[in-house]
């Protein structure tokens, strides 16, 4: 069977004819781990909203500069990626070990495909240690005692949910989710979130996502401000708080100041 033929995807295992979040994502991204279906929906979205690609690579940049600050100036060594996506360029694992090379990295993804090329590719070096689980989001319970074989938890650990909060469709479950996690690392920990909103998009962004929720998989729901504030609470915020993740501590200001928004917020707080 070829990619472009419809039903299972051979030795995959899985459907490849349902466009699928983290392929989709990959698509956006400029890769190549992507299949038809994957691409058709993509460009849809894309077409609808052409600032998708801009939301994609200004969360990657927050990525970066978020993971680069927690491993240089906060001294964090240990991170739990909960929503990894397909490898990349500057995956958690390199940004970390390229400044602490003994940073410990645990990921975490429910995609069968992801499964499958994390393991060969999501590889750290000898000083550090990287691991891949295969689980959901919504059993943070699982993910503790998995990735426990990794990271220890009486030690600080960034929790970072980039782009996947927004698939635990309730808030209320959502929060949960987070607050089990924080419960269970020690003060010095972090919160890394980045999280889709309408509040930074319109319309044509509105539209996209319910053209996502009809064709694609899995459903996606955006959340306000307030709603995002509710996974810090009782943590302290870093400065500038909750922004556009482009505005997040930029490398670089543009001409005229900050960067563009994108309507994708970004956060970064600490457990006291
Ligand atoms: C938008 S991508 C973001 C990838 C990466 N964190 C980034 O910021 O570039 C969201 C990822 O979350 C994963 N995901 C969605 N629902 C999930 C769930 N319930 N449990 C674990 N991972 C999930 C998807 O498979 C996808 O890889």
């Amino acid at each position: 069977m070829t990619e472009n033929q419809p039903g299972w995807g051979g030795d995959l295992g899985f459907d490849t004819t349902v466009a699928h979040n983290a392929r989709v994502w990959n698509y956006w991204l400029g890769g190549r781990d992507n299949f038809p279906a994957d691409r058709e929906v993509g460009e849809q979205v894309r077409q609808m909203f052409p600032g998708i690609v801009d939301v994609a690579r200004a969360d990657r940049a927050f990525l970066g500069r978020a993971v680069r600050y927690l491993a240089g100036e906060a001294g964090i060594r240990q991170f739990l990626d909960i929503g990894t996506g397909l490898p990349t360029a500057d995956n958690t694992h390199e940004v970390a070990q390229r400044i602490a090379p003994d940073s410990r990295i645990v990921y975490v993804d429910n995609d069968p495909l992801v499964l499958v090329h994390a393991r060969a590719l999501l590889v750290g070096i000898p000083e550090g240690a990287t691991d891949y689980i295969d689980a959901d989001a919504h059993d943070p319970g699982s993910i503790l005692r998995a990735a426990a074989e990794t990271l220890d938890f009486a030690k600080p650990t960034a929790i970072m949910f980039l782009g996947s909060l927004n698939f635990i469709l309730d808030t209320d479950t959502a929060v949960a989710v987070v607050d089990h996690l924080i419960d269970h690392v020690p003060s010095g920990s972090y919160l890394v979130v980045a999280h889709p909103t309408h509040e930074l998009g319109g319309e044509a962004n509105a539209a996209s996502m319910r053209h996502w929720n009809e064709h694609a998989t899995p459903p996606i729901t955006p959340r306000s401000r307030d709603e995002v504030a509710r996974f810090f609470h009782g943590l302290e915020l870093l400065e500038p708080g909750i922004v556009s993740c482009s505005r997040w501590r930029p490398d670089s200001a543009s001409a005229g100041g900050l960067p563009p928004e994108v309507p994708q917020f970004g956060a970064v707080a600490r457990k006291l």
